[in-house]
């Protein structure tokens, strides 16, 4: 079979899940996997026919992508702030979003030395890792409840060659964990809890819906602002003064979130729109 029509068959047989410039990008995915080619060879090649165990693994991708199953679990990798990480089922696919929240991250720390730096609900490590490449300086603690995804973020920040100290930790129980004992010692604490209304499931795709952990989206619909006031109540106790809280939010909740966290006792609260216009971060200042 010729690239081209393998081509043809992704964005046929994935019209009903992705518009052709998706699915042309899932292909290019695939080709990079299976021929080692960037987009830009892959496109040369276009004209030419690949081996028999080639087109069989595309085809075996294409089958799996048309179960709506995210292209980054099947290779099990995903592309953060330029650094290249595991991922599988048990953690969040990271997204583009959260890598601008590193970026006002990145702005702030760059201004301190040997920053200390706490990621809540680390998930696959990504905050975390991204900041520690970025600082080597920094010293970085990252929680999650889940087990299974610490230890892909563990593998994650090994095989990025960074040390974060990762630990097990429900962010909702009251009890603090020995990283938190010590007061007011965190340069930043850094966060992108769940936050997906149930009532917001009719508006998302299968390869989210489907494949991805809920226990990574979702909130009760009746308190959506459940982990917000508690990540605030942690980062109050443990900020340095003039330290930042940073977190991503539901475009939904920006302003509730904004007045929730000056009620807590935060200054300069400050929302941030993503490069889609959508207000999807905010920062508060401890006093
Ligand atoms: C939206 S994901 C974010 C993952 C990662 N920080 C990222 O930005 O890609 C939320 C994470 O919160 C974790 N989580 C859910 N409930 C939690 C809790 N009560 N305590 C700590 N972590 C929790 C989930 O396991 C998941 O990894």
């Amino acid at each position: 079979m010729i690239l081209r029509e393998i081509r043809r068959s992704y964005r046929e047989e994935l019209n009903a899940l992705y518009a052709e410039t998706e699915a042309d990008a899932l292909f290019y995915w695939a080709a990079e996997e299976i021929l080692n080619k960037k987009r830009v060879d892959a496109v040369a090649c276009l004209p030419l026919a690949c081996g028999r165990h080639e087109e069989e693994r595309f085809l075996s991708v294409l089958a799996r992508l048309k179960t709506a199953e995210p292209i980054q679990y099947i290779f099990q990798k995903a592309f953060f702030d330029g650094l290249e990480l595991e991922v599988n089922p048990s953690v969040l696919i990271p997204r583009g979003e959260t890598e601008e929240l590193v970026q006002w991250a990145k702005e702030y720390l760059k201004e301190k030395e040997n920053p200390l730096v706490l990621d809540l609900c680390t998930g696959s490590g990504a905050i975390a890792i991204a900041l520690s490449a970025a600082f080597p300086s920094a010293c970085v603690h990252a929680c999650d409840i889940s087990s299974q995804a610490l230890r892909t973020a563990g593998e994650n920040a090994r095989r990025c060659g960074v040390e974060v100290d990762f630990f097990c930790w429900d962010v909702l129980s009251p009890a603090l964990p020995p990283a938190l004992s010590d007061k007011a010692v965190f340069d930043l604490v850094i966060a992108n809890p769940p936050y997906v209304l149930p009532a917001e499931r009719e508006r998302m795709r299968p390869n989210v819906l489907d494949y991805e952990p809920s226990l990574a989206l979702f909130v009760p619909e009746d308190d959506p602002l459940l982990f917000y006031r508690r990540i605030a109540a942690i980062a109050i106790g443990s900020l340095k003064p003039e330290g930042w809280l940073l977190a991503e939010i539901n475009e939904a909740l920006s302003e509730r979130n904004e007045a929730l966290w000056g009620a807590c006792g935060f200054k300069g609260v400050e929302i941030r729109r993503d490069i889609h216009g959508k207000p999807r971060m905010i920062r508060g200042i401890k006093p």
